[in-house]
């Protein structure tokens, strides 16, 4: 089945309910300290979360919005962020065991390391939520809660799609595509999103892609990925394929960025190599809803960004914490497509949305998920 069919498949999927089977095995010292009330299988509500990185917005809302929450609901909580370190991330969570964290709940940097720290977790019986990004290589990656990150690509790829009328032109268009971090377990989900929409029209040639870099196949996404999501490594690259091939008067026509904070970067390039909204300002997408892209959207500067309500997120691994507390079943709605290398990895995937300049009030103002003021509205 292909990535499109599987996710209308998913998306029509009524939600499943898995048993948290390793619940009714878990230790003696896992168990509620409310002995005698608590149900088999319940632990107390002591949640270390780690973030990423506190350069991006999203992340800080995230981690706070969940903290809160916690809180508020009487749980302990730690929330750290990790500077987008690897190594500080994994001594991070090894405190939070150490200090007796029940659940932990994790945005990881790098997919892949954190094996080892998630062994001595499970041995002390946590359970460990992977947060947005999934954990590589590990048995011990209990639950994913994330947004179909497929559909964050496809939505960008058919924004581009439908805005150059790709399907009926005869025209040629220039295009730049940029990828995600490496290390990031996403990022191939948000290419390829984009990529299964948009390889067809570069195969054709309505798509020409003067600096050559653009994959054969959805598999080669990493040979265009910029590391830790950098916007000054965005910036960079950029300015580097627009010196290198677009010289004599030559313009990009469409850039597709996965995330707001590459988007940042582009936008700095195009400006200094002298591209004006309005005039010859390419279409360029992004992801995050975060102020400075929503101000750029108003502005002309980026045609749209793939808007994730973080609050959803937020809530449902709330959800999640607590059905893991109660020792009762916890709710996903995806068992088949976040393999982890070692197993597959019940998720609960919530839906993206494009915003562009029109719909930023009805949208994320009127939501509350960003103020006017923000934004300078
Ligand atoms: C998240 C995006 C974010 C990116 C950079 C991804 O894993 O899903 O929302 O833009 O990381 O932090």
């Amino acid at each position: 089945m292909s990535h499109r069919n599987r996710f209308t498949a998913l998306a029509a999927a009524s939600a499943l309910a898995l048993t948290l089977g390793a619940c009714s095995s878990a230790s003696p010292a896992a168990t509620s300290s409310a002995a005698g009330s608590a149900p088999a299988g319940a632990v107390d509500c002591n949640v270390g979360i780690t973030m990423p990185t506190r350069s991006l917005e999203r992340w800080i809302n995230d981690g706070e919005q969940l903290q809160s929450k916690l809180k508020g609901a009487g749980c302990t909580v730690d929330l750290q962020y990790a500077d987008n370190k690897v190594d500080q991330q994994i001594s991070q969570v090894q405190n939070q065991i150490a200090g007796g964290a029940k659940i932990l709940v994790i945005a990881s940097i790098d997919g892949t390391a954190l094996g080892p720290v998630l062994e001595t977790a499970a041995k002390q019986g946590a359970k460990v939520i992977a947060y947005d990004r999934l954990i590589n290589g590990s048995p011990n990656v209990d639950f994913y809660a994330t947004f179909d990150n497929y559909k964050v690509g496809t939505l960008q790829g058919t924004f581009i799609e439908e805005q150059l009328k790709l399907a009926d032109t005869t025209k040629t268009f220039t295009l730049e595509p940029f990828a995600g971090s490496p290390d990031d377990n996403n990022a191939k989900f948000f290419f390829s999103g984009a990529w299964d929409v948009l390889l067809p029209y570069v195969t054709k040639g309505t798509l020409k892609v003067p600096s050559g870099k653009a994959p054969k196949s959805d598999a080669e996404w990493a040979s265009i990925g910029i590391q830790g999501w950098a916007s000054d490594k965005a910036q960079a690259e950029m300015d580097n394929r627009l010196s290198s091939f677009y010289s004599g008067g030559d313009k990009v026509d469409v850039v597709l960025s996965p995330n707001d904070s590459l988007a940042v970067g582009i936008q700095a390039s195009l400006k200094s190599a002298g591209y004006k909204a309005g005039t010859d300002w390419p279409l360029l997408t992004g992801q995050d809803a975060d102020k400075a892209n929503v101000k750029a959207i108003l502005a002309g500067e980026q045609s749209m960004t793939v808007w994730k309500d973080t609050r959803k997120l937020g809530d449902q691994v709330f959800a999640m914490i607590q059905q893991i507390v109660k020792g009762e079943t916890v709710t996903v709605n995806d068992t088949e497509t976040y393999n982890n290398g070692v197993k597959v990895v019940p998720s609960y995937l919530l839906e993206p949305e494009v915003v562009i300049k029109d719909t930023v009030q009805t949208k994320l103002i009127d939501s509350g998920f960003l103020k006017a003021s923000d934004v300078g509205l």
